[in-house]
This record gives C-alpha cells, sequence and structure tokens, in this order.
C-alpha cells in the first residue's frame, strides 16, 4: 500500500486556502460557517456526483438527496425534474445545502456550435467565447450549472477520436481559446444569470495516449509535460475556472484519479487553484483496474489524498471515506478541504440565494441570435486546402446546373459532430438546403447521396452520380466522417475517407467536370487521394447546427475562407507523431536528402540513402501544416521588423510586419507569430506560436500588424531549473502559416 507523503497533502491544503485567487471573505466565511455545522456524512455527501434519472426521480434517488448523500448530479436536463431535485436538497435536507447540476456542454447545448477543433480553426478568441456563452446561457435556462468544459488536452494524434473536442495541437492556441471558453461559460461573475462554472479537462496528458488509443497510457517526459500539456490548463486556473477534471489515463505510470504531483503539487501549491475537482465518469473507481489500488476503498484513500474532491459515477467515497476518516486514513481536514473547495463554487453560483430556474427568465433556444454566432463561428472554422483553377467561388450567375452529392450533403444529425446530448437536428440546416435557398430559382440543385452513410460500400447509386456530375456545371461532393467516427472511446488506426467515399470522387471525377470536395469530419483525414481528384477542397471539420449556411456563403463567394488548421494533417497515419512545433533532431531531411522509396537504385549501398529524418514511403513533410488555409484572395507579408533588435527580461518585443491583400476578394487572414530560440541548453523547437491576429483587409489594401510580444513569454521550461528566457539569439517569423520562413532576428540580453 502506498503511503502518500502527508507533508504534500497538508502543504497543498494550507497553500490552497493562502494562495485561493481573490478569495471572496463572505464566501469563505459562509463556507466555513456551513463546514463547522456539518455532520461527516453530510461533508462526504457533498462529495458525491450522482447520474441523474433523465427525467422524473427513483426513489433511491430522491431520498439520497433528502439525506444530504449527493452533491451533485449529472445528465438531468429536464426542468422541472431539476427544480423538484433542487427543492428536495433545499427544503427538506437537514442543511438545504444545493445541489450543483452539470452536464457535458462541450460545443453547445441546443444551438450546436462547430466541434471545438472547428472553432480552434477560427483562430477568433471573440467568437469562440460568444459561442461558450451562448451555450451557457442556453444550459443555465435548463437549469444547469456546470459544465465539463473546455477539454484542452494538447493532441498531436489524429487516431484519437477525442481530438475532436480539443483545440489542436499548439499550447498557445489552446491557451487562448481554453480561456476564451472560460469567459464564455463563467461571465464576469458566477452568480450571473446565464453564466455556469467551467471545468479544465482532462489534467493532463490525455492527447498523449500512446498509439492515439483512447484510454491508453500517457508517457509525457518533464520537458514536454510543462512546455506543451500544462500551460492551456495553467491559462484556464489563471482565469478564474472553477473546476478541473483528470484524465482517465495512467500519466507516467500514475493514473490521474490518484496523481498528488498533478492535484496537491502543480495544481494547488505551484498554481494556488482554489475551485474543486471532480473525477471523471468512474476514474476513481478504475484506480483498481489500472492496478494502483486493490480495493475500491484503497481507490477512496488514494483519490481524495490525491486531490478528486469530488467522485463522479462510482461510489467508493460514499462507501469507504466514513470508515477511512474514522481509522484515521484519510484526516477529515482533507475531507473539510474537499466540502469547502466545493460549498465555494456553489456559493459563487449564488445556488443559495437562487436555487431554482424559470426558463421564462432567458431567451428562447437555438433563437436566431444563437443561430447567428453559430453560423458565423462555422463560417470561420471552414479550412480551404486546395483551390485549383479557381474552382472557388462558384459564380451564383453563371452557375445553371448544379449537382449536390455525398452522404453528408443533408443529414442534419451528422454535420452535429460528437457530444451533442442536446441538439437537435430539427434545427440544422444543412448545405443542400442552404444552396438551394440561396440559388433560388437562379440554378437547378440535384441531389444525390450515393452512399447511404459514410461507411457504406455498395456502389449501386453511383450511376446516378455520375449521370447528374454529366449534366451538371459543377459538381459539389460532401463527403467526410459520421459523427460517431469521432469522440471518446472512436479512435481509428486509418485516417482514410470511410466506406467507397474515395471510389465515389474517382467515378464522379471521370466526368471531367470540376470536382469541389467539401469534408466533414471530427479530426485530421489523410484527404491526398481525395485532394488528387478534387479541384477544390474545404474542410468543414462538423460545423454544427448552421453549417449549412455558413458553407454555401462560402461555396458562393459571399464570404472567403479564412480558417487556419489548429492542428497537421498528415499524409498517413504512419507519419504521426507530426506536429510543427518538433525539435530540430541533428538530421533533419531537406529536399535534397529526401530520396522516395520509388527512387532508390537497386542496390543502393546502405550509406547513400537517408542519413536524414524521413519516411521512405512517406517522406518528412505533412500533407498540410499546422496554421495553414486558403483564400480566395491572396496575402503579402512584407518589410517584417523589430522596433528594438535586443530586449532584456521585463521588456516587450514589438514586431512590425506589413500585410497587403493583393488578391481581388475583401477578406480575414490570420497572421500568426512563431519564435525559435537559435541556440538554447536544451533542444527547442523550430518554432513556437506566440501570437496571432486576424485582420480584415479590402482587395488591395495593405496594414501594418503590430505584435507586442513580452521577453517572458520567449521563456521556455527548463527540467530542473524552471520557466526561463534563456540570453542568446532569437528567430521571429511571422506569416500565413507554420511554414513561413520569413523572419527576422532579435536578442534577448
Ligand atoms: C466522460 C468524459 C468526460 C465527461 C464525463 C461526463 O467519460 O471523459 O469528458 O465530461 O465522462 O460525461
Amino acid at each position: 500500500m502506498k503511503k502518500l507523503p502527508f507533508s504534500l497533502v497538508v502543504l497543498s491544503l494550507f497553500s490552497g486556502l493562502l494562495s485561493a485567487q481573490n478569495p471572496d471573505p463572505e464566501v469563505e466565511k459562509k463556507a466555513a460557517e456551513l463546514l463547522q455545522s456539518m455532520t461527516i456524512q453530510e461533508k462526504i455527501g457533498q462529495l458525491c456526483q450522482v447520474n441523474g434519472a433523465y427525467g422524473g426521480i427513483p426513489e433511491e434517488l430522491g431520498k439520497q438527496v433528502r439525506e444530504g448523500k449527493a452533491g451533485s448530479i449529472l445528465n438531468e436536463v429536464d426542468t422541472r425534474t431539476l427544480n423538484e431535485l433542487q427543492r428536495i436538497a433545499v427544503e427538506e435536507s437537514r442543511l438545504g445545502i444545493p445541489l450543483i447540476f452539470a452536464r457535458d456542454v462541450i460545443h453547445g447545448f441546443r444551438t450546436i456550435l462547430p466541434i471545438p477543433l472547428g472553432q480552434a480553426a477560427t483562430w477568433n478568441p471573440e467568437l469562440v467565447e460568444r459561442g461558450a456563452h451562448i451555450a451557457a446561457v442556453e444550459a443555465a435556462s435548463a437549469g444547469l450549472h456546470w459544465t465539463f468544459a473546455p477539454m484542452i488536452d494538447i493532441c498531436r494524434d489524429p487516431r484519437w477520436g477525442r481530438i475532436a473536442e480539443s483545440l489542436g495541437e499548439d499550447p498557445y492556441l489552446a491557451s487562448e481559446l481554453g480561456v476564451a471558453m472560460v469567459r464564455g461559460f463563467q461571465g464576469e461573475s458566477l452568480a450571473d444569470k446565464g453564466a455556469i462554472a467551467a471545468c479544465a479537462k482532462h489534467f493532463v496528458g490525455y492527447g498523449a495516449a500512446e498509439g492515439g488509443r483512447d484510454y491508453n497510457s500517457a508517457n509525457i517526459p518533464e520537458n514536454e509535460l510543462y512546455n506543451i500539456y500544462f500551460p492551456p490548463f495553467k491559462a484556464c486556473a489563471d482565469a478564474g475556472v472553477a473546476t478541473f477534471m483528470p484524465t482517465f489515463n495512467d500519466v507516467n505510470g500514475v493514473p490521474a484519479s490518484g496523481n498528488p504531483f498533478l492535484f496537491r503539487k502543480v495544481l494547488r501549491e505551484d498554481w494556488g487553484f482554489n475551485g474543486f475537482v471532480v473525477s471523471d465518469w468512474e476514474s476513481v473507481r478504475q484506480l483498481t483496474v489500472h492496478g494502483v489500488a486493490a480495493d475500491n476503498k484503497e481507490a477512496a484513500r488514494q483519490a481524495t489524498l490525491a486531490g478528486i474532491d469530488m467522485e463522479m459515477a462510482s461510489t467508493t467515497y460514499a462507501d469507504h471515506l466514513m470508515e477511512l476518516v474514522e481509522q484515521g486514513a484519510v484526516p477529515e481536514a482533507v475531507v473539510d478541504e474537499a466540502v469547502r473547495n466545493i460549498l465555494r463554487v456553489k456559493l459563487q453560483l449564488g445556488l443559495f440565494e437562487h436555487p431554482y430556474t424559470d426558463p421564462s427568465d432567458f431567451p428562447a433556444l437555438a433563437n436566431d441570435a444563437h443561430r447567428a454566432v453559430a453560423e458565423q463561428a462555422a463560417l470561420q472554422s471552414c479550412v480551404l486546402l486546395k483551390n485549383e483553377g479557381q474552382a472557388l467561388p462558384l459564380e451564383a450567375g453563371k452557375l445553371q446546373r448544379l449537382a449536390v452529392i455525398g452522404p453528408l450533403a443533408d443529414d442534419p444529425y451528422e454535420q452535429l459532430g460528437t457530444w451533442i446530448f442536446d441538439g437537435d437536428p430539427q434545427h440544422t440546416v444543412t448545405p443542400l438546403a442552404a444552396l438551394r435557398t440561396a440559388l433560388g430559382d437562379k440554378a437547378s440543385v440535384q441531389f444525390v447521396k450515393a452512399l447511404e452513410t459514410s461507411r457504406t460500400y455498395n456502389q449501386s447509386a453511383f450511376p446516378d452520380a455520375v449521370r447528374a456530375a454529366r449534366e451538371a456545371d459543377a459538381v459539389i461532393l460532401f463527403l467526410g466522417e459520421e459523427s460517431i467516427l469521432s469522440g471518446e472511446a472512436h479512435s481509428r488506426a486509418h485516417l482514410g475517407l470511410p466506406g467507397a467515399q474515395l471510389e465515389l470522387i474517382k467515378a464522379v471525377a471521370e466526368t471531367g467536370k470540376p470536382i469541389i470536395t467539401v469534408v466533414m469530419a471530427g479530426r485530421p483525414l489523410a484527404l491526398g487521394p481525395a485532394q488528387e481528384y478534387s479541384d477544390a477542397l474545404l474542410f468543414a471539420w462538423h460545423p454544427g447546427t448552421m453549417g449549412g449556411p455558413a458553407i454555401a456563403r462560402l461555396l458562393l463567394g459571399l464570404e472567403s475562407p479564412s480558417g487556419k488548421l489548429p492542428v497537421t494533417f498528415p499524409t498517413t497515419a504512419g507519419q504521426i507523431p507530426m506536429y510543427y512545433n518538433h525539435k530540430n533532431t541533428g538530421k533533419p531531411a531537406t529536399e535534397e536528402s529526401y530520396i522516395h522509396i520509388d527512387d532508390i537504385p537497386v542496390r543502393a549501398p546502405q550509406t547513400s540513402v537517408g542519413n536524414t529524418s524521413y519516411y521512405l514511403d512517406a517522406g518528412y513533410k505533412p500533407l498540410f501544416p499546422f496554421g495553414f488555409g486558403l483564400s480566395y484572395s491572396q496575402f503579402e507579408y512584407r518589410n517584417l521588423r523589430v522596433r528594438e533588435p535586443a530586449v532584456s527580461p521585463g521588456d516587450t518585443l514589438v514586431v512590425m510586419v506589413e500585410l497587403a491583400n493583393t488578391g481581388q476578394y475583401e477578406a480575414e487572414e490570420v497572421a500568426q507569430l512563431y519564435i525559435r530560440d537559435v541556440v538554447s541548453s536544451i533542444a527547442r523547437p523550430v518554432k513556437e506560436l506566440k501570437g496571432f491576429q486576424r485582420i480584415r483587409l479590402k482587395a488591395g489594401e495593405s496594414r501594418t500588424a503590430t505584435f507586442q510580444l513580452p521577453a517572458e513569454h520567449l521563456a521556455y521550461y527548463y527540467p530542473g531549473k524552471g520557466w526561463m528566457a534563456e540570453p542568446g539569439q532569437f528567430e521571429i517569423f511571422v506569416g500565413g502559416d507554420s511554414d513561413t520562413g520569413l523572419k527576422v532576428s532579435c536578442e534577448i540580453r
């Protein structure tokens, strides 16, 4: 039985109290008074989160609430039921402590926004915040107080189904957008009407699951932990996120739900977090499955001592914590601290003053204003990956006959994506519907689904598709993944288009008509073959309720695509892991050094091939790099310069660049700023994103963009030394994606 250093536990309890961000004396006083009056049974009750009954209150659930044996309920969304459960807690339990109601509102409640990975492609924190705000208002109107979002796991592996819920591969982008979501969900004050508590999850390293296979071990060295996986969580903790959730995985061998380094040392002691930590679904009991706890009682002991305040779904706390406290295996002070953390958030939410919900106090679900935000998010999330011969935009005026083909052109459910528990397809506007509305009687639109689902192999409807294509002026294919193919526990080993979709593209391409392919998916796909047969390729993720109008506006040129990839698209799963902020290695591949497998001379001598870092059969470059995205217009970056060639710690590095729209369309560009520490005491990435700006320019217009970069942002975590910006030369890159070569040097003194 592992003994946890109590010093660590006591120290973190003490530091948590002292270093609580901006503690509200009134809240702390009320929490302390309540705690004083609670029995140990009532304290343990607050630490238990129970699954709802999806409408209605079974006798056992009502009894649990009445006896103060539940502090939270998740997955109940019927307002009447929620108000009745709350009435029992407030009016029939001894102390009347209100319940906190939770639900996964990941990218919308009824109005569904693009999946978070798609929202990340907007590179627009303000828009992402607005999306989280409308999700919060809709969730609060149903009676919910808390969502298990944002999911800010850094992910470099598209095989992992939950990459769909993530904000991509970069710590800076995920930090900026994760904080925007926290602001959107929580507002200025948790007590505000329409504000709900957010949850930074899954701490930490879920996206590093080995092999991209969900729930698998995550082995993360210290420098990667601090430089890649921690930053978004630290940013959300600093932004005041109310709760945290552990990952299911073992992190370097220690399952997160029993990991005091994460939740006592880093989260409480180092970061001063003073919200509360909820386990993941049965992740406490799973400590026995991981094989680190002999039984549920030991799992409960490890999890409470590790800093997991509330147990979701499993009942090891309810079943064993009393005994553990009586035996002295868990000090009551540890239970008190967990209860205090939970009471603090309930008090901050104003649940004691306003325990009940009246939906009429809120705007209607899926109202026009909310749908407008969802449409804007979908519009800015779409990434134009190819546009040969200006196949796009379609010119409505010249269009007589349009063929719309594919399983995802008109599927109100699939375009919503994963984790849409409370979405309703009846509100969805599909691309087919939007195109028909936009074109009206100006052009005929012929639709052939061609494949029943994205996984169908039956090609019997292909002749109809080919015929429609032959008769059309332009062909738009809507392909990709059904929503069930990404999300939790839905990892894929292969990244190609499922089913016979590639065969469909080939069949239609034989007509010689210009092929526009729109892909909806929850992850980067190996789109090389699809790209080969397509004149234009638009990646729409799962775009949500208003994906149709957004895509139609882009295809018809009413707006130019402006999305940029938040994650690298590999050519094949065999390239994974492939990400932009990689180290240079001692033998980086170059165009010169790379010999394709088909070009190797027969009996080539051993040392004549390779000697640099690449795959004989897959090269060393991704299909599309991080930050990539085309526009209908063209942008040029000129005259990159720094105001001062050298800065000292505490200074701000000012970087300026002229951005010119040299094309024919008004459009938005996301200018990205990367740094590189040329020589450092440990190998640093060849690029690190440190700034971005979304800039709208009319055709022919140019503007100087200025980036203000505090010298501290050039810092890096050095194992055993901590965060430092080592003196020396840095390169500053600015451009439209992570492949940019436009750079200027500056020096840290
Ligand atoms: C799930 C997920 C977590 C979610 C929780 C509640 O298993 O891992 O992200 O919030 O359970 O549904």
